[in-house]
């Protein structure tokens, strides 16, 4: 169960070797999270941030868990939800792709959008059913600011996470009302591993804000979170402006 801080005591993270979800994870640890379940594909990196994990207190298990296999989603989660509730599912899993590769490639493209909605579509289907079950728990989404509006640059994946996050936010409403806490968080660019050679932009942050900002919208019972805050206006603005001179940024 949470606390009073809405920390959560055991959480499951799909896409376990996310820098913004470990970043998360090391933060909610440091609070009160005692039992972290990593879901994802096999990899050393998986099995070193369990082992990380488990260096700063949490019982850290791994689990093996492919988004493009959403057939295979009800029953892998459905063992994890077996062992014992889980107060906060972190859906953290996305590929950026290559976006002048995928125009070129539609099955490489295809691919960005199978794993960043169709992947997402299944796995959050299974976790949100499991957590309306035990009548309590947060469903976090990691969106982007992307999903707002087409840029020219990276559509295929902008249109991946416009996918998520309508999903997402359907879904909010479906569990409206039921325990089952469903949060959208949007961040800016932020310095990871998927943004490694990347121009950052002024509003630049890092996983560890946003895992600061994902611990006070889970306190806040927040339906939608954007990092940092103030992409929230740069994003409304841009969203309004005619396509002919949106068009013409160099976004
Ligand atoms: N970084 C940014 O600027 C930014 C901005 C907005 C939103 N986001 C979103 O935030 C989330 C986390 O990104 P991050 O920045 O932390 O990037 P990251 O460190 O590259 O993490 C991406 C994660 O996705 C996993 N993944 C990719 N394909 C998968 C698949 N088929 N099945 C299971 N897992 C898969 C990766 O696992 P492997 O180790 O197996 O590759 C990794 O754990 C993503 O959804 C991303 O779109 C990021």
């Amino acid at each position: 169960m949470k606390d009073a801080f809405g920390t959560p005591q055991s959480l499951l993270i799909l896409g376990g070797t996310s820098d913004i979800a470990l970043a998360t994870a090391r933060r909610m640890i440091a609070r009160r999270t005692r039992t972290v379940w990593l879901a994802g594909r096999p990899s050393p990196d998986l099995e070193n941030a369990a082992v990380h994990l488990r260096g700063l207190g949490a019982e850290t298990h791994t689990i093996t868990f492919d988004a493009l296999g959403s057939e295979s989603h009800e029953a892998i989660l459905g063992k994890v939800f077996a062992e014992g509730d889980i107060d906060m599912v972190l859906l953290a899993f996305g590929v950026l792709g290559d976006q002048a590769n995928d125009e070129r490639d539609p099955v490489s493209a295809a691919r960005v959008a199978q794993t960043n909605y169709t992947g997402a579509v299944s796995a959050a289907l299974v976790c949100g059913r499991a957590l309306q079950a035990q009548g309590h728990g947060s469903l976090v989404v990691l969106s982007s600011v992307a999903a707002e509006r087409a840029r020219r640059s990276n559509f295929i994946y902008g249109s991946s996470k416009a996918g998520l996050d309508t999903f997402t936010q359907g879904l909010g409403d479906a569990l409206h009302n039921t325990g089952v806490h469903v949060m959208l968080v949007r961040p800016g660019f932020v310095r990871t591993s998927m943004t490694t050679g990347l121009t950052a932009g002024p509003l630049a942050t890092t996983p560890e804000a946003v895992a600061v900002a994902i611990e006070l919208g889970l306190r806040r019972r927040s339906e939608t979170v954007w990092v940092p805050g103030a992409m929230r206006w740069v994003m409304a603005a841009l969203r309004h402006l005619p396509r002919t001179v949106f068009r013409r940024l160099p976004l």
